[in-house]
């Protein structure tokens, strides 16, 4: 959407990332953890913020279903609703790691448009993590009983149901079932912990 302020400049504060970055001793960045309701998001999203908790490094979630309580509470699962959602997440994601912080932002966000629309934000800080995990999966853990809503036709517009997920094709980190099991949350957050090391965002 087009900006509607006018006659606006933006103002440059003397302390800028590069400060706040040697300040925290790392870089911020946004993790942005995408998959099916019920595909394990949430879990890996805490469970990487309390890795890096542990080893000393600042993150900070933010949770699609958590934040649909407060600053997106306007918004529902429509196409339009959705998109918006993605929208404000990745300037608020983008705001954290200005900060410094490691943003940790755990969406459904099915759209890969609205996703690289939030990679261009931050396009050397983004790193994308599809939870890869079988629909047949996520609708028999089925957490919060909103599969079996949608199959009764009492949840309309689920996604995977009938609304679309559309895959990532090139995203940073894919975390799939091994051997049709599932790795622990924090052999998943560990696997992240270490992608970010690598990649110079922890020093
Ligand atoms: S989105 O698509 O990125 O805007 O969704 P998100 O903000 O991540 O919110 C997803 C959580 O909302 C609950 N919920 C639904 N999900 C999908 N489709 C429909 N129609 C729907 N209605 C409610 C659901 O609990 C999602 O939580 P997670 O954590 O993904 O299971």
């Amino acid at each position: 959407t087009v900006g509607k302020s006018t006659n606006i400049a933006w103002y440059e504060c003397k302390i800028g990332k590069h400060e706040r970055q040697q300040l925290l001793k790392q870089k911020g960045c946004v993790v942005w953890i995408t998959g099916l309701s019920g595909s394990g998001k949430s879990t890996v999203a805490c469970a990487l913020s309390r890795e890096l908790y542990s080893r000393g490094y600042l993150a900070y979630v933010l949770d699609g279903d958590n934040l649909r309580h407060g600053l997106n509470r306007d918004l529902s699962f429509s196409a339009e609703d959705r998109s918006e959602n993605i929208r404000r997440v990745g300037e608020v994601a983008k705001l954290f790691a200005d900060a410094g912080v490691i943003c940790i932002a755990s969406l459904i966000s099915p759209y890969r448009s609205e996703r690289d629309a939030c990679r261009a934000m931050v396009p050397d800080s983004f790193i994308e993590v599809f939870m890869d995990m079988p629909l047949e999966l996520c609708e028999a853990r089925d957490p919060k009983g909103l599969y079996k809503l949608a199959r009764a036709g009492k949840i309309k517009g689920f996604t995977g149901i009938d609304d679309p997920y559309e895959a990532p094709l090139n995203c940073e980190l894919v975390i799939q079932m091994k051997n049709g099991e599932c790795s622990s949350p924090s052999s998943m957050a560990e696997q992240i912990t270490m992608y970010l090391d690598e990649k110079g965002f922890l020093k």
